[in-house]
């Protein structure tokens, strides 16, 4: 059974990973506006396993005798400067992500929760894997310059590629 608090900083969690979800959705669909097709495969998949987070947890928190509760969101924001701002926002974002990951695992500690600090370690892995995606993906982008259109074409290319293989390209599929 699950303490009121750690119920209640789970369903936290619940709603930062739905924010996400939409967070990415929204750069997805401004990606496919502006013709970064490749660019928005790879932002659509992103948000549909930020959505699979949440649901982890809300059928958890469910199995453990808790509540999940669906949050309310408001609209994330719906345009972006140029990818290298998309991808600067992935970056800070899943930082404040692992952060709260980390605060989580240190509740769970203090209230002598094992077994949701051992469910947790599922995220706390999956934030080293994402934050260094982030920083990869960012540091292509740098490499090729905003301003070298043929550059972005196969930076387009290939995140396209990473947004429809399996972890073979380095995306983890779960
Ligand atoms: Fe579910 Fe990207 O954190």
């Amino acid at each position: 059974m699950l303490s009121k608090k750690i119920e209640n900083a789970l369903n936290n969690q619940i709603k930062l990973e739905a924010i996400s979800s939409q967070y990415y959705l929204s750069m997805a669909s401004w990606a496919e506006t502006k013709g970064f097709n490749g660019v928005a495969a790879f932002l659509f998949k992103h948000s549909e396993e930020e959505r699979m987070h949440m649901i982890k947890l809300i059928r958890f928190v469910n199995e453990r005798g808790g509540h999940a509760l669906i949050p309310a969101l408001s609209a994330p924001e719906k345009s972006f400067s140029n990818l290298n701002s998309v991808f600067e926002q992935i970056l800070k974002h899943e930082i404040l992500v692992s952060s709260e990951i980390n605060k989580l695992v240190d509740i769970c500690l203090k209230e002598k929760d094992y077994t949701t600090h051992n469910f947790l370690q599922w995220y706390v892995s999956e934030q080293i894997e994402e934050e260094a995606l982030a920083r990869n993906v960012l540091d292509k982008l740098r490499m090729i310059g905003g301003e070298n259109k043929g550059g972005i074409y196969f930076f387009d290319r290939d995140l396209g590629s990473m947004g429809t293989t399996s972890s073979a390209s380095g995306i983890k599929t779960e």
